[in-house]
């Protein structure tokens, strides 16, 4: 396992990437509404990120990706394509942008609903947001990966849903998947020592239902086996000696 320690130039990049990703969150959100396609928000986003950041979207033609987001409606766990799918009303979708500015990666995703949502879309995308918060609470020099994950999974366990297994949280820097695989659950303790320094994004996958998934036909679509709704968040944090910071909060957060 080769984990990178980021300079204070290095960290300073990270930080002008997590924004720009946040500040596609910000842009995107009064778009996603009954009607739109989530074709017509991948370009809106891809032509901000082009021509408005002048960076790069780095889901597009990684591994073979075809698009700039990802766009994982309802049942959809991650990984989702933009494509024809029109939005209607309840529909809940995670967007998730990953940017690249100056050599070096932001990765962020929230939660968006469409239309009047249901109480239990609801609230599974709170326990998610919570979830993943409590997962970046633990983040300090000293502590352990496994700290991490077993935040997470006493809350969603706690609460009667389940935490995806085959999808994690990952070091991120000049790679947009980096070492460690930061895991949304496990025992606290345990798994690898963080050290001032190390970025990494905590994104866990929620399941209203039980855990498993599985993969589509177009070989990236990763669906609840259920078919039960599924929720993600997804910050991009820098170690600290005395804690964390957050790189991809939102403008109004910062
Ligand atoms: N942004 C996703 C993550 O959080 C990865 C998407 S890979 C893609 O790690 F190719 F689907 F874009
Ligand atoms: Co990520
Ligand atoms: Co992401």
């Amino acid at each position: 396992m080769h984990v990178t320690i980021k300079t204070p130039e290095e960290q300073e990049k990270m930080r002008v990437a997590g924004h720009l990703a946040a500040d596609v969150l910000d842009m995107i959100g009064e778009y996603v509404k009954v009607g739109a396609s989530t074709d017509e928000l991948d370009t809106i986003c891809h032509r901000y990120i082009t021509e408005v950041q002048g960076a790069v979207p780095a889901p597009l033609n990684y591994r073979g990706f075809p698009k700039s987001i990802c766009t994982s409606i309802n049942h959809v766990v991650c990984h989702g394509i933009p494509g024809e799918r029109v939005l209607k009303s309840g529909d809940v979708v995670n967007i998730d942008i990953t940017v690249i500015k100056d050599g070096y990666h932001g990765d962020t995703s929230r939660m968006f609903f469409v239309g009047k949502t249901s109480v239990q879309a609801e609230r599974l995308s709170t326990i998610a947001y919570e979830g993943m918060w409590l997962g970046i609470e633990q983040l300090a020099a000293g502590k352990h990966l496994g700290d991490i994950g077993h935040a997470v999974q006493q809350h969603v366990e706690k609460n009667r849903y389940s935490v995806v297994r085959e999808y994690c949280g990952h070091g991120i820097g000049r790679g947009f998947h980096e070492d460690p695989q930061v895991l949304h659950y496990g025992q606290p303790g345990t798994g690898m020592e963080l050290r001032a320094g190390m970025t990494l994004t905590v994104e866990p996958m929620v399941n209203a239902g039980k855990r498993e998934v599985r993969l589509l036909p177009d070989g990236w679509t990763v669906v609840t086996k259920d078919h039960q709704l599924s929720a993600q968040w997804e910050h991009t944090v820098l170690i600290t000696e005395s804690g964390y910071e957050v790189l991809t909060l939102g403008a109004e957060q910062r």
